[in-house]
């Protein structure tokens, strides 16, 4: 798609900066979003937790998948930062005439963009749109590959409750074959330090597991008593998980969190869950409500993190 430009764009600028991942990207830079979401993380417990930080910049949300956490957590965070927000969901849009990922990309860039925070279906998604658009692009999950920003709230919220991520026994436990938010968890995870074990049935372990920083298991009750922290993942049946398992009672009674798996824990064990959850699947609805269970504080720091992931994209792509 050519034509004219907004002036801005005409300028010979340096690449920008993206958010693609937690394996290539810097892990300096992503040290510095969880150092910068601490302070906004005050700056949500204010009266009006509102900064003038990206006042006359726009953010756009393109969610071509289902989202309620991500997107509204975003549109929210680019709010209080003072940006103004357009966003688009490929139900209600020209994607349904046939219109392109890249044209998309173009247009919101077009339209005044200064960083497109994308969700999309496909592994990958995100790092295509980055070579397209000339300003920064955040992947907000791209199909099984994966969601920055939810590994960043994970990791923010076990810094909030153990004040470290060295030396912590992380577990994750379920569909990890299919999860963007366990291939971002392990890697960023270990990369600050953690010991990760990922835990399942041997069909929802990925089949080539070289490489990943990690170590696999198929015994829960034989890992939950050395897991300072137990991430439980939904089976993602859109992807096909149900396939691979003959029910999903025998799925709980072999990898669910259980009231009656509570006693295996340590105590001040987290109990973690990116959302959205299947209650009574892969955990109890006792356990989830309880006092253990740390989903609401890791939905608050995800509003920190993305807060700290615009304005420090948004900031550097302007001080270039
Ligand atoms: N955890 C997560 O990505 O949730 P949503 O799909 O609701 O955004």
């Amino acid at each position: 798609m050519g034509g004219r430009r907004p002036k801005e764009q005409n300028k010979a600028r340096p690449a920008p900066m993206h958010l693609l991942d937690t394996y290539s990207v810097d892990l300096g830079l992503l040290e510095r979003i969880l150092e910068e979401a601490k302070s906004f993380t005050e700056v949500l417990t204010r009266p009006v937790p509102h900064v003038p930080a990206l006042k006359g910049k726009t953010v756009a949300t393109a969610f071509f998948e289902p989202s309620t956490r991500t997107r509204l957590s975003f549109e929210l965070a680019a709010k209080r930062l003072s940006a103004d927000v357009i966003s688009f969901t490929a139900k209600s849009s020209s994607t349904e005439k046939g219109e392109s990922l890249k044209d998309t990309i173009l247009t919101l860039v077009a339209m005044g963009a200064d960083c497109v925070v994308l969700r999309h279906s496909a592994s990958g998604a995100a790092a295509l749109a980055s070579r397209w658009a000339s300003v920064p692009v955040i992947n907000a999950g791209d199909g099984m590959h994966q969601h920055p920003t939810q590994a960043l709230a994970d990791a923010l919220t076990i810094l909030d409750h153990k004040g470290r991520i060295r030396g912590l026994q992380v577990a994750i436990v379920g569909d990890i074959l299919h999860s963007r938010v366990a291939r971002s968890g392990i890697w960023l995870l270990s990369r600050l330090g953690a010991e990760v074990v990922c835990v399942g049935p041997p069909p929802l372990l990925p089949p080539e597991p070289e490489g990943w920083p990690c170590r696999f298991s198929h015994d829960l009750d034989g890992t939950l008593p050395g897991a300072d922290v137990v991430m439980l993942l939904r089976l993602q049946m859109e992807r096909g998980a149900g396939a691979s398992l003959s029910s999903l009672e025998e799925y709980r009674e072999l990898y669910g969190l259980t009231s009656e798996r509570l006693p295996l824990l340590q105590e001040g064990a987290l109990v973690m869950h990116p959302g959205p959850v299947n209650r009574g699947v892969e955990i109890d609805s006792e356990v989830l409500d309880s006092d253990i269970a740390v989903v609401c504080d890791q939905v608050e720091a995800g509003s920190a993190v993305r807060m700290a992931a615009l304005y420090v994209l948004c900031s550097e792509h302007q001080a270039e």
